[in-house]
């Protein structure tokens, strides 16, 4: 058998799909060891593939017409963050319902999102790794990490629950749209330079099948 790369981190084993990692997984602010962990598999799987499912991240139109989110200033187009291997920026504005958010979110790989999140004063990470279980189809993990030291540890339970929630209806929100969701070239506006500049990053971004020849 082939042997991926293997990592264990934040209540998930990862594999990278090449034979060296181009990337390291991503970090909170806070050691490991620091956080409380809650890791669910989001029910039901998606009819596309895990990299559609990234390009909502840069899509800032869906964030705020989609999610209800709203941002407190100028979209940040300018200010994200690059590399061959991810894309991150940071927004501050509101909830859905109100609550202040600072939020910095972004995508690693073509198959990994990323949010390290102050809501409404207290922080938490969430993760959404997405994974293929074959071409064209998308299951998603679901990570959520609390501070320890901000609560005692049934508080701390209850608040990583209310972000696993949160997160949920998030996500739910995005299923209805990919089950028919096309990009086709030419469509984009203005508004959605940073979505432009994300498929550019996926055309560039390197392929590999490492296990190929093991497979009959
Ligand atoms: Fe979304």
């Amino acid at each position: 058998m082939f042997h991926f790369p293997t990592a264990e981190k934040y209540g998930l084993i990862w594999a990278f799909n090449g034979a060296t990692p181009l990337f390291e997984l991503p970090d909170f602010p806070y050691p490991e060891d620091e956080l409380a962990i809650r890791v669910e598999a989001f029910e039901g799987v998606l009819p596309v593939d895990p990299w559609v499912l990234c390009c909502n991240t840069p899509d800032m139109q869906h964030i705020k017409a989609l999610h209800g989110v709203t941002f407190d200033q100028e979209d940040p187009d300018e200010d994200i963050e690059w590399t061959a291997h991810s894309m991150l920026y940071d927004f501050k504005g509101r909830h859905a319902n109100g609550e202040p958010i600072e939020y910095r979110i972004g995508i690693y790989g073509t198959s990994i999102f990323y949010q390290s999140s102050i809501f409404d004063g207290r922080w938490f990470g969430f993760l959404a790794p997405f994974g293929p279980p074959r071409p064209g189809r998308t299951t998603t993990y679901m990570i959520v990490v609390a501070r320890k030291s901000d609560s005692d540890t049934a508080s701390t339970e209850a608040f990583l629950q209310f972000a696993m929630q949160l997160e949920k209806k998030v996500v739910g929100e995005d299923v209805p749209i990919m089950q028919t969701i096309h990009f086709q070239p030419g469509t984009l506006t203005k508004s959605d330079k940073a979505l432009g500049k994300f498929f550019q990053y996926l055309r560039d971004y390197p392929r590999a099948h490492p296990s190929a020849e093991f497979i009959t």
